[in-house]
């Protein structure tokens, strides 16, 4: 397949040219080249899409498929405007952040009800804490379908990304952390869910998608595990001892400011339950159905481990740090003895 990729220079877009490359396809990506470098046998376009022109030129090329992972409102109806014409399959990476209900374990992306769309002032998501993310993205679905049809394209909401390159510092705080040993404070039940896809998964089955012609609206994600075996999961990948898991109630975390997904003083892949019981345990049955598979988790954890390995010695970014963690598990013990 001729494959466009509008993005390929950082983790998921990145992942899915290079997989895409590895299968033998023609790949160009199209971006600023400000996030990184796209891998080697793709094509680099350099590519501005603030200005609403920028994409035009490749659309004489005409593609067989096209990947989207844009956050931007206007960067996505403009690339509909330049290719959709000259493109067979539209595949856009969305998110399960465009979901109203967080709280509903076991909902599925053909009966959960959505966001509305962004304000017409709204273009992308918006300081810190990404005010407007899911709207935006509720936007971007809407004008791909209206534009490819739902008969043309493929609507990919991804959960929690995990893998080699991921830029966010979530699944690699528990890499680094059991790599380290001692006593780790695991937050909440050993039997509370964790959902997350890894990286190259999702980058085959966007690949998959465009191969099959597969379309419609589908979570991206694996199905849920419990924080247990999440743990165990990742001691097994790294081969290292077995570590003293102290599980600590949600409560006096959340009482101590420890912080919930991601960020500074934050358990990532940890939300607060039930509130958030439906971000970590949605469906995936739709999604296994419809060709993703699912690498086992020690692969995960070791394309991972490796990645950090070759990475500058700290890329921490955010996490509980371990002075921190170490003051929480005291506190936890006094609580515990009263
Ligand atoms: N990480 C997660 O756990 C998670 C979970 C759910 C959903 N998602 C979704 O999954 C997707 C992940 O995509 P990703 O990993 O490839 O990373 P990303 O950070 O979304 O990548 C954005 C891409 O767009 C390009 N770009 C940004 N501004 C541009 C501009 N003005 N002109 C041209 N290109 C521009 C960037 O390249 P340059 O900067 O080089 O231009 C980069 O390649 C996103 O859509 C995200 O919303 C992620």
């Amino acid at each position: 397949m001729r494959i466009l990729i509008l993005g390929g220079t950082r983790f998921l877009g990145r992942a899915t040219a290079r997989l895409a490359v590895e299968q033998g396809h023609e790949v160009t990506c199209a971006a600023r080249g400000v996030s990184g470098v796209v891998p080697p046998g793709a094509r680099f376009v350099p590519v501005d899409r603030d200005d609403p022109e920028a994409l035009i030129p490749l659309a004489d090329e005409g593609f067989d498929a096209v990947v989207d992972v844009t956050r931007q409102v206007s960067h996505a109806r403009h690339a509909l405007s330049a290719l959709a014409d000259h493109v067979d399959h539209w595949s856009f990476v969305s998110t399960i952040s465009v979901y109203a209900d967080n709280t509903t374990p076991g909902q599925t992306a053909a009966d959960a009800p959505v966001l509305p769309g962004a304000p017409a002032d709204v273009d992308g998501p918006v300081g810190p804490d990404n005010r407007w993310y899911g709207e935006c993205k509720v936007s971007i679905e809407q004008a791909v379908r209206e534009r490819m049809g739902v008969d043309r394209s493929f609507i990919c909401r991804a959960g929690l990304i995990v893998g080699a390159e991921d830029p966010s510092d979530r699944f690699p705080y528990w890499v680094r952390r059991l790599s380290a040993g001692g006593e780790v404070l695991a937050p909440g039940r050993p039997t509370d869910r964790v959902q997350f896809v890894d990286v190259a998964d999702l980058a085959g089955w966007l690949l998959h998608a465009a191969g099959a012609d597969l379309n419609g609206t589908y979570d991206g994600i694996g199905p849920a595990v419990t924080r247990a075996d999440l743990l165990a999961g990742v001691v097994a990948g790294l081969d290292v001892p077995e570590p003293v898991l102290t599980w600590v109630d949600q409560e006096f975390l959340v009482s101590h400011d420890v912080r919930e997904w991601s960020g500074e003083r934050a358990l990532p892949l940890w939300v607060r339950l039930p509130e958030s019981g439906g971000l970590m345990d949605r469906d995936a049955r739709p999604a296994l159905d419809a060709g993703l598979t699912v690498r086992p988790l020690v692969d995960t954890v070791r394309a991972t481990a490796s990645w950090m390995a070759a990475q500058p010695a700290d890329v921490r970014q955010g996490g509980l740090d371990p002075a921190d963690e170490a003051a929480a598990l005291r506190e936890w013990q006094a609580v515990r003895d009263r």
